[in-house]
């Protein structure tokens, strides 16, 4: 069984709400787990909600999202530690994918970099599932939202989702098919965490 499963993808790939049903039937089957997403509801992670609104500085943005992830690792560490599973709703290729994306035309390899500053210092899910999905679909699918970010535009989700797809050799990471229905996704991902 896999014990620290995050879920990646670009807006509106459906994986909040899959993280959130799969974290329910874990609780409802009985099992010890937690239900944790980024950015974090901590100051820093408030902050950097607010940057993002703003359309801040890149690199402000980027290492906002690494100090958030320093603190939200050390939390995560604890509840592995006490044998719990956790559930992360966005996790470090959040970062690797969307701010490699804006700061590509502003440093050489920005991918490699922000792995390379934040990678040793934050424990690795044993299992990520990432969710692809035509960008049109999925901004279509959030276009009703009383307020969009400024990611949230087709052209950037696909030089996010290029990353993703790019990060994702690993075998850590699980692709899933995010034009399935809800239902038939949060099977697949439960099964996986149990297998
Ligand atoms: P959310 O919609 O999942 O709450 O995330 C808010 C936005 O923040 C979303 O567009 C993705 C973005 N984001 C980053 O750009 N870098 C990160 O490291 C994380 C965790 C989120």
């Amino acid at each position: 069984m896999k014990r620290f499963i995050s879920f990646e993808g670009i807006d509106g790939s459906g994986k909040s709400t899959v993280s959130k049903l799969v974290y329910k039937k874990l609780k409802s089957d009985g099992y010890d787990v937690i239900y944790t997403f980024e950015p974090t509801n901590s100051e820093i992670g408030v902050q950097v909600q607010k940057y993002i609104k703003e359309g801040a500085d890149p690199f402000v943005i980027s290492f906002t999202f690494i100090a958030d992830r320093i603190l939200h690792g050390k939390q995560i560490k604890k509840w592995l530690e006490k044998e719990k599973i956790v559930i992360c709703d966005r996790y470090a290729e959040s970062t690797y994918s969307y701010q490699g994306a804006q700061l590509k035309d502003i440093i050489k390899r920005p991918m490699s970099w922000l792995q390379d500053i934040s990678e040793n210092k934050i424990p690795i899910p044993d299992r990520t599932f990432l969710f692809i999905i035509d960008p049109e679909i999925s901004v279509s699918r959030i276009k009703n939202r009383d307020y969009l970010i400024p990611f949230e535009k087709v052209s950037f989700l696909k030089k996010v989702q290029k990353n993703y797809l790019d990060l994702s050799v690993d075998k850590r990471f699980l692709k899933i098919d995010a034009t399935k229905k809800i239902e038939e996704i949060t099977k697949i991902c439960y099964d996986d965490i149990m297998s």
